[in-house]
């Protein structure tokens, strides 16, 4: 009976197991997971084309080598995600053209633009960073396809980090003209990685559900203060300044206070007014289009295969 259904659902999820694409979900828990499982995969895809720009500009080979692969990981996260949003019964091609007309959102991170290489770095360091607190607690979200995915992606966004930090390093143990260039994308990016965690958790529409769901395993601003607390030392460590006049140690709470983000520059931005929202939208709407030949041809390929077969 639905109720049984129900409460065989309730207690699958009381006791930290996983919910499996063929149990039975209430509707909005599905609805939910599609929304944020594709905008995750949305987020991936976008968030290629900020460091993409730099692969023809790397300084080395090793620096295009480690910037080709990392994008190319971003590319497969992406196609996993979707390939979990389709468990849940999304089709591919529609989400796609949900986000493609505003219908559905990515990371507002991917709508700043990359203005010298050590945004590379400082990417790789905030962005991947701050992806890593959210994505952490995700591995043991109460959707099985989705905490899977999330732990194979884990092990690659630490690579991402990683070679950030160290391009960072390095960087600043150059010239003045380097520091200064790392400093000046450390302040163009800090707030904004702040802003991927979402809303304060009183303005944030999802958490309480997700959390009861076990979608979310933390709110919104816990993680945000996770994710502060991880990286001003790291910003010591390598000798760059926070641009938050707020941000100290309180002791008292065994975490660093800091400043409120500029929340009506996150509204516009996801609202897509941000500063490069439109291109990062055509970009995506020409590679689908122009890939558009690649699809065709696969599903012919297809129905020749499965005709054969069938014959
Ligand atoms: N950018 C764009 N939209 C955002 C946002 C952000 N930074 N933060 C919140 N929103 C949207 C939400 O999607 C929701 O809108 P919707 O109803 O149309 O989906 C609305 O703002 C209210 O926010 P909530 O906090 O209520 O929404 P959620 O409970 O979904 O929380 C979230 C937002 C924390 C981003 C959550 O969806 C989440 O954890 N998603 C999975 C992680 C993710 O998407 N990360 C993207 C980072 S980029 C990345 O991972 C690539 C890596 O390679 C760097």
């Amino acid at each position: 009976t639905p109720r049984e259904l129900q409460e065989h659902f309730d207690r699958t999820i009381e006791r930290e197991q996983r919910i499996e694409p063929r149990d039975w979900m209430p509707d909005g828990y599905r609805k939910t997971l599609i929304r944020q499982i594709a905008q995750h995969a949305h987020s991936e895809i976008i968030g290629m084309q900020p460091e993409g720009k730099w692969i023809t500009r790397a300084p080395s080979l090793r620096r295009k080598a480690i910037l080709l692969a990392k994008v190319q990981d971003e590319a497969g996260h992406g196609l996993y995600l979707y390939s979990a949003a389709e468990t849940l019964g999304a089709d591919r091609g529609e989400l796609t053209e949900m986000l493609l007309d505003g219908r559905q959102k990515y990371s507002s991170i991917f709508n700043y633009p990359t203005l010298s290489y050590a945004d590379v770095g400082v990417i790789g360091w905030l962005v991947d960073g701050a992806a890593i607190c959210n994505q952490v607690p995700l591995c043991r979200s109460s959707y099985g396809p989705y905490a899977r995915a999330m732990i194979r992606i884990c092990k690659e966004e630490s690579f991402h980090q990683r070679q950030g930090y160290e391009l960072l390093l390095t960087m600043m143990r150059g010239t003045p003209e380097q520091r200064e260039a790392v400093q000046d994308a450390v302040n163009r990016w800090w707030w904004p990685s702040l802003m991927m965690f979402g809303p304060p958790d009183s303005e944030s529409r999802h958490t309480a559900r997700s959390m009861a769901w076990k979608i979310k395993r933390h709110t919104n601003d816990e993680l945000r203060q996770r994710f502060v607390d991880m990286t001003v030392p790291q910003a010591e460590a390598l000798g760059v300044t926070l641009p938050d006049p707020e941000l100290r140690w309180n002791p008292e709470r065994g975490h660093y206070d800091f400043g409120e983000p500029d929340w009506d520059e996150f509204r516009r931005v996801i609202a897509g007014d941000g500063p490069c929202n439109a291109e990062r939208i055509a970009v995506r709407r020409a590679a689908h289009e122009e890939g558009a030949w690649v699809r065709e041809a696969a599903v012919s390929y297809a129905a020749k295969q499965a005709e054969r077969a069938g014959r």
